[in-house]
């Protein structure tokens, strides 16, 4: 996507860190934003930060909570840059992480990329308007540090979700695209300061 006017991104965890960052920068580039954030006085923040206007939206949303997904999604316009950035950190040694601790941050981090990938792209597709999806990774992901102890693994999930996800698109296997569509079939890994190809 080289042109961003007239295209909205949706962004969760947007109202803080990456997210937030990410609506500033496709704001200046010319994009609608839609922010999603469980704290509903952080997103009142950020709407403020981000300037208002009919260009920012924001709409309070647990990622781990499917059937809230799938209303967001009705209540939502046509998305063509979807930013499945909620996250959280953990850190600490993995061997004194407890279920929950496994649970917590695996649900949000993976289970909240996999609710907001299934419940949008499809309409993105159906949509015929190309899109690009975004997902985050992290330096640890690269170099584990052991530090990141049960937040680690789903720093992987750029690779493994967005890896099969433009493979499939490649290869005409589903999810397809559009006969004619331009997008769905480029992947693009970018990581400032890295050694990361993009392709
Ligand atoms: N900051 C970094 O340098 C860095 C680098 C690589 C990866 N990460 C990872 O990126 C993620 C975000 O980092 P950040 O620094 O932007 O953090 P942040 O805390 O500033 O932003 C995360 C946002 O996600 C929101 N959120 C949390 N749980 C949610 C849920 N269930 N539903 C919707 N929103 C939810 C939070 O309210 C918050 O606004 C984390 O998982 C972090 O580990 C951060």
């Amino acid at each position: 996507m080289d042109d961003f006017k007239g295209k909205t991104a949706f962004i969760t965890g947007g109202a803080s860190g990456i997210g937030l960052a990410m609506a500033q920068e496709f704001l200046k580039a010319g994009a609608k934003v839609m922010i999603a954030d469980i704290r509903q006085d952080a997103l009142d923040k950020a709407v403020k930060t981000l300037g208002g206007g009919d260009k920012v939206r924001a709409i309070q949303l647990d990622v781990t909570d499917r059937s809230a997904c799938a209303k967001a999604v009705e209540t939502i316009g046509k998305v063509h840059i979807l930013c499945p950035n909620a996250g959280v950190f953990m850190g600490g040694p993995t061997q004194d992480a407890s279920f929950d601790d496994w649970d917590f941050v695996l649900g949000i981090n993976l289970g909240g990329v996999v609710n907001i990938v299934k419940t949008f792209m499809p309409r993105m597709i159906a949509a015929g308007e190309g899109g690009h999806i975004v997902l985050r990774s992290s330096i640890e992901k690269m170099y584990a540090s052991g530090g990141a102890g049960v937040s680690n693994p789903p720093k992987f999930v750029g690779d493994g979700v967005g890896g099969v996800l433009a493979a499939g698109c490649r290869r005409g296997t589903r999810p397809a695209p559009r006969r004619g569509s331009r997008c769905w079939r480029r992947r693009s890994r970018c990581g400032p300061g890295l050694p990361w190809p993009t392709r």
